[in-house]
């Protein structure tokens, strides 16, 4: 059908939407009208469902489609839904010359349709704006379309008006992709070039990248390099989604579609990656992201150890940006320490650990990577409280620092004020996008939003507030190694770096929730929260008092202060040696999020 070739023919395209816009819902009406899943086959998400994960609702990722329509070829590819995977979005988006920009008409604009925006923005994609769910009663449709023409600086009648769900307007919607998007440009007799935007593992044919193909073309058998490491080898297969994967005998300039790699090593294949047929020029921007947060993954059955180490490198061979490496901790065992985009990021890693892979975790607080400046000048990255240099090898603490964007309906805007201004941060802007929704841009430092801060702020605004971050740099803070001291004892695994000025209630807390969980002894044991050698909170668990004269009964005086006397002596004796065997659980409630 689409033997004549021609790049006039083909639109490649995403939808950029905040999570539950209906960015699913409205791929679903697409793959019908262009027939490109018979009726008999189509499900709801379909290209959820295909082999990516469903955690917390939310498309983690969604399938690539390759759909035919009115002599067209449109390639649909997601952008991943997260302000975590910043990077992996512009990646999708330089894969493509437009986008749709899915607004829901009841939450109006939120923080990701903003971040989805500026991005796109960035690729110079053209954009088409809709407005998703129209059919609900409660749609404010007039007032959404207001403040999307204002953010784009459009006149409002371009603005389509959509229902993913019944399929209003959904066909003038795909006619518009025709229409606005252009098709894309690059040259078939050029040698071949291709950028990867996503890649899944394959047994026996190696990693399968997924490309866009910028130049030139390729065929199975033929050898290509992956640019970034120079490495080289030959193309097994090569194929469109149909969406699934369809083997086919070439792919073209202008095209998407995989490429069987036979490179058995999936961290050598990483989006953002060029592949080319001979070692020319990289596409521009390639850098992989650094992990910003850390968290530690124990298995809760130690038994389990092996089959973690497994599944994290599984998980990594979809997740360039995903970093581990194993680490011992007393009282957990073995373990990892692993690197994330953000908090979202380590959410999404345990549930696919804990769904797919059926293991029990234990998964720490996360904690965002500091950087230190030692007085010879020398700069270490520190991701834990044990890696913590001595003070006189500090001569200044950094942390990272982002850019936080919340929009909220403007009746939250006090208690979402009131919230943002604990996070001791810096205003940069307001911005009304309409009478009833605000943007509050501040600059904060990562430490502060990542312990909670999202739930806290759905929490004040009944879910209606949403928000954005972006790494900015490092900047100076004010941070100090806590310790903890059991019956005088350093036990290294409960240390936390924390700013100076909340030593004393940290210190507190911590030595409270000890208390709580710490067994209590023969002898009685002081809990110590020490900064710098100085101690800045105290608890004491008083002894266990074992009843050694309730065996007697009656008189004898003597007998009863002997043994009274002996039991004291033990005590003693007890402390002295004293090192307090702490449990597992009580490891495991410290550190446990
Ligand atoms: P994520 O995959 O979580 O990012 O969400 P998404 O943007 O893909 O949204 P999805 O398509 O899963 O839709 C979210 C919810 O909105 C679902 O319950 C849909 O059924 C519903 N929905 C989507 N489009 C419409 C619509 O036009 N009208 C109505 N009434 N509901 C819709």
């Amino acid at each position: 059908m689409f033997n004549e070739f021609s790049l006039e023919k083909i639109r490649n395209f995403v939808i950029c939407a905040h999570i539950d816009h209906g960015k699913s819902t409205l791929a679903d009406r697409f793959l019908e009208i262009t027939k490109t899943v018979p009726p008999s086959k189509m499900r709801e998400q379909f290209l959820d469902s295909m082999d990516l994960e469903r955690g917390r609702g939310i498309t983690i990722k969604m399938h690539p489609v390759r759909m035919e329509y009115q002599g067209y070829i449109l390639n649909l590819i997601d952008t991943p839904g997260h302000v975590d995977f910043h990077y992996e979005v512009s990646r999708s988006l330089a894969a493509v010359e437009g986008a749709i920009l899915l607004v829901d008409a009841v939450k109006g604009i939120q923080a990701q349709t903003l971040a989805n925006l500026e991005l796109a923005r960035k690729q110079n994609l053209v954009i088409i704006p809709a407005i998703n769910k129209i059919d609900l009663p409660q749609a404010r449709i007039e007032e959404t379309r207001q403040a999307l023409a204002q953010l784009l600086n459009i006149d409002p009648s371009e603005i389509f008006l959509v229902s993913a769900k019944n399929g209003t307007n959904v066909e003038k919607l795909l006619q518009a992709v025709i229409e606005k998007v252009p098709p894309p440009h690059g040259d078939v007799n050029k040698p071949f070039r291709a950028l990867i935007f996503d890649s899944k593992f394959d047994p026996y044919k190696g990693v399968k990248a997924f490309v866009r193909v910028i130049d030139g073309k390729i065929k199975p058998g033929e050898k290509i390099f992956l640019l970034q490491d120079k490495i080289s080898s030959e193309v097994k297969e090569v194929g469109y989604f149909k969406p699934e994967l369809q083997p086919q005998s070439e792919l073209k300039v202008g095209e998407i579609g995989y490429l069987a790699t036979g490179i058995k090593e999936p961290e050598k294949i990483r989006v953002g990656d060029t592949i080319a047929n001979q070692l020319v020029e990289p596409l521009p921007g390639f850098a992989v992201p650094l992990p910003v947060v850390f968290a530690s993954i124990y298995p809760a059955d130690p038994a389990d150890f092996e089959n973690l180490k497994e599944a994290l490198a599984k998980l990594k061979l979809n997740d360039a940006s995903f970093v581990f490496e194993p680490e011992k901790k007393e009282g957990l065992g073995r373990g990892f320490r692993c690197g994330f985009l953000g908090t979202l990021h380590v959410e999404i890693i345990s549930e696919r650990l804990k769904n797919e892979f059926g293991l029990n975790l234990v998964i720490s607080t996360p904690s965002v990577v500091f950087k230190i400046i030692t007085p010879w000048q020398k700069e270490i990255l520190v991701f834990s409280a044990s890696d913590w240099p001595a003070p006189t090898e500090i001569k200044e603490v950094l942390e990272p620092w982002v850019r936080l964007e919340v929009i909220t309906p403007v009746q939250y805007l006090g208690k979402v004020l009131e919230l943002i201004n604990r996070l001791r941060g810096k205003a940069i802007e307001t911005k009304y996008f309409s009478p009833q929704q605000a943007l509050l841009v501040y600059e904060v430092p990562l430490k502060a939003i990542i312990a909670g801060f999202y739930d806290q702020l759905k929490g004040v605004s009944q879910g209606f507030a949403s928000m954005n971050y972006q790494i900015l740099d490092y900047r100076p803070a004010d941070l100090v190694k806590m310790e903890i001291l059991i019956a005088g004892q350093k036990e290294e695994a409960f240390s936390k770096i924390i700013y100076r000025d909340e030593v004393y209630q940290e210190g507190r807390q911590m030595v409270e929730k000890l208390k709580k969980f710490l067994p209590r002894q023969l002898f009685s044991v002081a809990i110590q929260a020490a900064v710098g050698g100085k101690i800045v909170a105290r608890e004491t668990i008083s002894a266990k008092r074992r009843d050694v004269i309730a065996p007697l009964y009656g008189g004898d005086y003597t007998r009863k202060r002997k043994l009274l006397e002996k039991q004291k002596k033990g005590k003693q004796e007890l402390k002295e040696k004293g090192r307090v065997r702490i449990p597992t659980r009580v490891f495991l409630e410290m550190f446990k999020v």
